[in-house]
């Protein structure tokens, strides 16, 4: 196991996550979630624990994080992305959610980050899943965005009428989806009020009509996501 997938995780229930996720970057900031990925120590699920002193600049567990310098909402309204639905499974509960903080950080070995919202019920899940999924959606995809960025889990079941399918690790699939990876979660990282999950690209699946570009942050704008702080 490579140094990166060590660490341990901090305490979920420190934090309250932020609202709307996901957005350009910016949490608190410009776009929606909540996500000023900033305090929070070395987290990871190989149960190296210790990295959990705050670095330098960043608030200790439970203080109040500072808010983010003014032009930090400029640089991240520059920014587009893809997004990216995010499924997983445990405990016999499925869950996923609208993510857009998310790249791939490594070529080898292959893996691609994904940042859940602690304030998520798929973040309540995947913290104990052994899998997750990771799905673009194309440019007609937005309806599948809404339904799994503009909705909690928690309150209502997203998956209920979509046409989906067990997939690696019991995670759900989308068909509607323009291309899929799944694979085992390697690593968790505390980045303030997201963790991110290291997934290896171990199963991987694209239309074969496939088009780019897929859809992203900037078509996804409009919608206001469904677990808001
Ligand atoms: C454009 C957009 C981007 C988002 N990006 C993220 C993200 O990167 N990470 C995350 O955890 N939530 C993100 N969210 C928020 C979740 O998708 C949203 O709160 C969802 O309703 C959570 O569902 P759940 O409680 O069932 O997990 C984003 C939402 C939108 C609309």
């Amino acid at each position: 196991m490579d140094h990166s997938e060590t660490g341990h995780e901090t305490d979920p229930g420190a934090h309250t996550g932020t609202a709307r996720d996901g957005g350009v970057a910016g949490d608190g900031g410009t776009a929606r979630d909540g996500g000023v990925a900033r305090d929070g120590g070395a987290a990871g699920d190989s149960g190296t624990a210790g990295d959990s002193a705050p670095a330098p600049g960043d608030p200790a567990e439970g203080a109040s994080p500072d808010p983010p310098a003014a032009g930090f909402d400029a640089f991240t309204a520059l920014v587009d992305s893809p997004v990216y639905v995010v499924t997983t499974a445990a405990g016999g509960e499925r869950a996923g959610c609208l993510v857009g903080f998310a790249a791939q950080c490594s070529l080898a070995p292959a893996r691609f980050a994904v940042w859940l919202s602690k304030a998520n019920h798929t973040y309540r899940l995947a913290r104990t899943a052994q899998t997750l999924a990771v799905h673009l959606l194309d440019r007609h995809g937005h309806a599948l965005a809404e339904r799994f960025g503009g909705h909690c889990g928690a309150r209502e079941d997203k998956f209920a009428g979509l046409d989906w399918t067990e997939g690696p690790g019991g995670a759900p699939v989308l068909a509607g989806a323009l291309a899929w990876f799944a694979g085992p979660v390697r690593g968790r990282f505390d980045g303030g009020d997201h963790v991110a999950f290291l997934v290896e690209p171990a199963h991987t699946w694209t239309s074969p009509t496939a088009e780019g570009p897929a859809l992203s942050l900037r078509d996804a704008l409009d919608i206001t996501a469904g677990h808001p702080r």
